[in-house]
């Protein structure tokens, strides 16, 4: 049986415009005529130190998540003044919270009295947050307002112990934060040309509903996973291939960031049918990926899934938090109990299939150290994104770079 999945409800909204989205449906329409699909000019072969390599990760950290503007929470999970979300990103603590202002704040969630973690992981809303060790208090600025028994700690000169800060921009429903203090950190020049078609998904609309966290295994391993449809026939069988064709996707670039669409199985019914009257929401799984680690999933519809990807502690770790955006916000049982199905029939096909599938991967890498991996043409995305680590690692532009 075929269940329409509740994700596939149309949203009201042009998440494209309208003639690109038809172009997209021609170019997806003639792929599953012709039995193909976007592909890159030759395949890659990719060493498996590559991934394995602790040096190499270590040089990733710094070159890459502690150097250019990462995806982190998006605006609907944080709509008021003094929502915060305090999460550990590559080995870090930190704060995102917004002000009375309605801007935001990224801060290291870190005491500047004894180095104590100042919130657990998590959101909330506070006007203040207290260290629980010796209850110092910082307000939602990270300005220090409060030393218990100052008179008996000596003069402490409270401007110099704020929080530390950390850069950060909210464009498009997305918050994006710096792990370096004071590094360049100029987000329309790393967005470019993604940043109207981010606009267009208009996720700072949406009404978050549920964000849940899924831990995975190395980060490149992870997000080769989220950048190709080649599996949906033999992984997901009975889930994402119910609705989606595998292997029949188109790709579009924009600078390190890209798109895939993929071709859903009620396209077939469109061949003989008038432009006029194409759905695009139907029949297209629209995907934007913003590099290293944001995968935006059916912008179209009532229903966004979007999951954010870091790496964790250590190489062989990441952390991704998957957040299921509505928009609008339900008002029946039914419509509650609809957008519950999609949120855990999302996460639990992300957990036990494509995650379980990426752990077995991480194992059998270590199983061969010194072999390669060979990614295919029809893996293009996943080539993209390759190249583009590696244009960042070796100091070169990354694409689209003027
Ligand atoms: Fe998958």
């Amino acid at each position: 049986m075929t269940e329409v999945l509740p994700e596939y409800r149309a949203g009201t909204h042009a998440a494209l415009e309208r003639a690109e989205a038809l172009s997209i449906m021609q170019r997806l329409m003639t792929h599953l005529q012709n039995k193909s699909t976007d592909m890159a000019p030759g395949q890659v072969k990719v060493p498996i130190e590559y991934y394995l390599d602790q040096q190499q990760w270590e040089r990733e950290i710094k070159e890459i998540f502690y150097a250019i503007p990462l995806p982190a929470a998006l605006s609907a999970e944080l709509p008021k003044p003094g929502d915060y979300k305090a999460m550990r990103v590559v080995g870090k603590e930190v704060i995102l919270v917004r002000r009375a202002d309605g801007q935001m704040k990224a801060m290291l969630n870190v005491c500047r009295h004894r180095a104590m973690k100042l919130l657990p992981g998590g959101c909330g809303n506070s006007r203040r947050f207290t260290c629980g060790y010796h209850g110092w208090s910082y307000d939602t600025a990270g300005n220090l307002t409060g030393i218990p028994g100052e008179d008996t700690f000596g003069d402490v000169e409270k401007g110099d112990y704020s929080l530390v800060q950390l850069p950060v921009a909210e464009r498009a429903g997305i918050i994006f934060m710096g792990l370096t203090p004071g590094m360049p950190f100029d987000v329309d020049a790393w967005l470019g040309d993604v940043l109207p078609k981010l606009e267009a998904l208009e996720l700072d609309k949406c009404v978050h509903f549920t964000t849940k966290t899924l831990p995975g295994p190395n980060w490149k391993v992870t997000v080769d996973g989220f950048l190709e449809g080649y599996h949906f026939a033999s992984l997901h069988p009975n889930t994402v291939f119910l609705t989606n064709h595998s292997n029949r996707a188109v790709f579009d670039a924009f600078g390190p960031h890209l798109r895939n669409v993929f071709a859903l199985k009620s396209l077939d019914e469109y061949h003989d049918r008038p432009t006029d009257e194409w759905d695009p929401a139907a029949t297209l799984g629209l995907v934007y990926w913003l590099f290293p680690g944001m995968s935006i999933a059916g912008g179209l519809r009532e229903r966004t899934v979007v999951s954010i990807m870091l790496p964790g502690d250590t190489w062989d770790t990441s952390m991704t938090w998957q957040t299921t955006l509505l928009r609008h916000s339900p008002q029946t049982a039914a419509e509650i109990e609809e957008a519950e199905k999609t949120a855990e029939w999302f996460y639990a096909a992300f957990r036990d299939e494509d995650y379980a599938a990426q752990t077995e991967v991480m194992n059998g890498l270590q199983s061969n150290p010194n072999g390669h991996m060979i990614i295919g043409r029809n893996e293009i995305a996943v080539q993209y994104t390759h190249d583009t680590i590696q244009r960042l690692m070796d100091g070169r532009p990354v694409h689209g770079e003027r």
